[in-house]
């Protein structure tokens, strides 16, 4: 025996089937999420259907909410089933389109290489840490005190004049040479010391084949209480042989403000006398400048200028190459 339908039962049954067909048509979410609204929404089907409850029987009315209620859920399962196959069907189409072609031709980056110059200050600072040295550094921009008159250079000296050395408007100037770090180093520590330094320098010269208004120095000094020129020798051999292998070493006699005795420094390469640095016992003005007792302490010191050095290891005619960016050149290092 069956029961006639209650009203809104036929309705309840109809609004089942045309959303399970309309979720069974949705192809991505967004459409699904309009179906969930057009049914299940506020003002969707559903709550219309809900609506005309109050018109039913007492007796009805129960029946008819569960039924409701069933549909409801009903069409959230499908909605929930739709909407977790869309999901994956998305990642799937996604990843497809994304695949990595391991066997595509790769993006062409050019290689960088190490500017020689900074080859040469690299293979130098290792040398000395190597010897237990530290790195050390200093302001460009100088003043008088400490590029000229703490190294001992007498007023008049010629390397203060205006033709050689840059000057700033305030009589600041800038570094001629790497030098300066000796008397800031020194004076912020106490012997004993070991450091090197590297830098730029300036110098008001005409630019040509040899001569570059900016250039590198590589400056190295020590400060014990026995330090001798045979240290400073020592030293030099070690180093000049760790940058060139066995090679015959020559120092000269030669003069600088803050160095006494004071040489320099040639080696033999391909037959001739390269001079490659300057280097002497440092000064007892210049121990006495920083407050060290010269009684007490001796030391020694030495500068090399980096361009000559790569001119002379690479044989490059001219300086201004080093500087002139030219891929052409610069790859051949
Ligand atoms: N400062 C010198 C220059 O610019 C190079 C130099 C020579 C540095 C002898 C030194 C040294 O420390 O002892 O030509």
């Amino acid at each position: 025996m069956t029961t006639p339908p209650a009203p809104l039962e036929n309705d309840l049954m109809a609004l089942k089937q045309t959303a399970q067909a309309s979720i069974a048509t949705a192809t991505n979410l967004e459409d699904l999420e309009q179906i969930r609204v057009g049914y299940l929404g506020k003002k969707g089907q559903l709550s219309q259907v809900l609506g005309a409850m109050g018109k039913l029987s007492a007796e009805d009315r129960p029946r008819i909410g569960s039924l409701a209620n069933q549909v409801k859920e009903l069409i959230q399962e499908q909605l929930e089933q739709s909407k977790s196959a869309l999901l994956a069907a998305q990642i799937a189409t996604q990843l497809e389109a994304e695949t990595l072609d391991v066997t595509m031709p790769g993006v062409f980056r050019p290689q960088g290489r190490i500017h020689p110059i900074n080859s040469i200050i690299d293979r130098i600072v290792d040398i000395f840490v190597g010897l237990g040295y530290t790195v050390a550094s200093g302001p460009e921009v100088e003043s008088d005190y400490y590029n000229f008159e703490a190294l001992n250079f007498l007023p008049d000296h010629p390397a203060r004049d205006m033709q050689d050395t840059l000057y700033l408007p305030n009589g600041d100037l800038m570094r001629t040479h790497t030098s300066n770090v000796q008397i800031r180093y020194m004076q912020t520590h106490e012997p004993p010391l070991r450091a090197v330094a590297i830098g730029r320098c300036y110098r008001r010269d005409t630019v040509d084949a040899t001569h570059a208004a900016v250039f590198h120095q590589i400056e190295f000094f020590a400060v014990d209480t026995a330090i001798t020129f045979s240290d400073l020798r020592g030293t030099i051999k070690v180093f000049l042989e760790a940058l060139y292998g066995e090679i015959p070493v020559r120092f000269r006699p030669s003069y600088f403000p803050f160095t006494e005795p004071s040489a320099e420094v040639d080696v033999q390469w391909q037959g001739k006398w390269l001079e490659v640095l300057g280097c002497g016992m440092i000064d007892p003005n210049v121990l006495k400048a920083v407050g060290y007792d010269p009684e007490v302490y001796s030391g020694f010191a030495a500068g090399l200028g980096v361009e000559r050095l790569a001119m002379v290891q690479h044989q490059i005619d001219d300086i201004r190459r080093l500087y002139s960016s030219d891929l052409r050149f610069l790859r051949q290092f």
